[in-house]
């Protein structure tokens, strides 16, 4: 069933400079990502993955975009969003990044150091402001506290038509860096579908069924 033209995901985590040899980054493994990718192809013509620096091996039949900073992340994913048809937010972006980039290795000093952080751009929300006609966007709410309520105001700030929340508090069964994962899917009407613990492969066949017979 090839229902879509293009699919767009993105995956991983992103990386933020501080100097040459140190950056801010988070546990995103990128296995939930990657394994849409690879699902993907059952679904469309053409499956594009934008991906952070991860130690995942490329799903066959998918192009692969690496990158490694949110900007570049928003750079690629704007570039390929246009013919798009469905796109899936998967990345852990960084939120903030160093507001200042040395040049050289920062050198330590007795005192404690600040480094100041500034924002950087939301990619998804950047998306759904320019939703064009018949484009399906879906983003990932990872969430400790509130999961529901926290993804559907998530849906509708950010104009998505599904959010997949998932909890990834310590006291969860799945979620970062797991093999595994359990989601509830949100639709722009506030219909909750969920989907228990399974293999990330195997959700991520389920969450691409739901999308594509919607
Ligand atoms: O607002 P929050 O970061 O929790 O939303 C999560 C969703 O937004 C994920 O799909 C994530 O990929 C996306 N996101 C983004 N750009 C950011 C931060 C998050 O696209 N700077």
């Amino acid at each position: 069933m090839k229902k879509f033209k293009k699919i767009l995901i993105s995956a991983g985590p992103t990386r933020e400079k501080i100097d040459p040899v140190r950056f801010i980054s988070n546990r995103s493994s990128g296995k939930m990502g990657y394994a849409l990718a690879e699902k993907a192809v059952d679904f469309a013509e053409n499956v594009v993955l934008v991906s952070g620096p991860v130690n995942l091996e490329v799903p066959s039949g998918v192009q692969c975009i690496n990158i490694e900073s949110a900007a570049e992340m928003a750079a690629a994913m704007f570039h390929e969003s246009h013919d798009a048809d469905l796109i899936i937010m998967c990345a852990a972006v960084a939120d903030y990044r160093p507001k200042f980039v040395h040049d050289t290795k920062m050198k330590k000093s007795d005192g404690d150091l600040t480094i100041v952080l500034e924002r950087t751009t939301d990619i998804l929300k950047t998306l759904g402001e320019n939703k064009k006609a018949g484009q399906i966007l879906a983003g990932f709410a990872a969430e400790t506290n509130d999961i529901l309520e926290n993804a559907q105001s998530k849906l509708e700030r950010k104009n998505l038509d599904f959010i997949i929340a998932n909890d990834v508090s310590s006291s969860s069964q799945g979620g970062f860096a797991k093999d595994v994962n359990a989601v509830t899917i949100i639709d722009r009407s506030g219909h909750r579908e969920v989907f228990d613990l399974c293999s990330k492969k195997e959700l991520a066949g389920k969450i691409l069924k739901y999308i594509a017979v919607y």
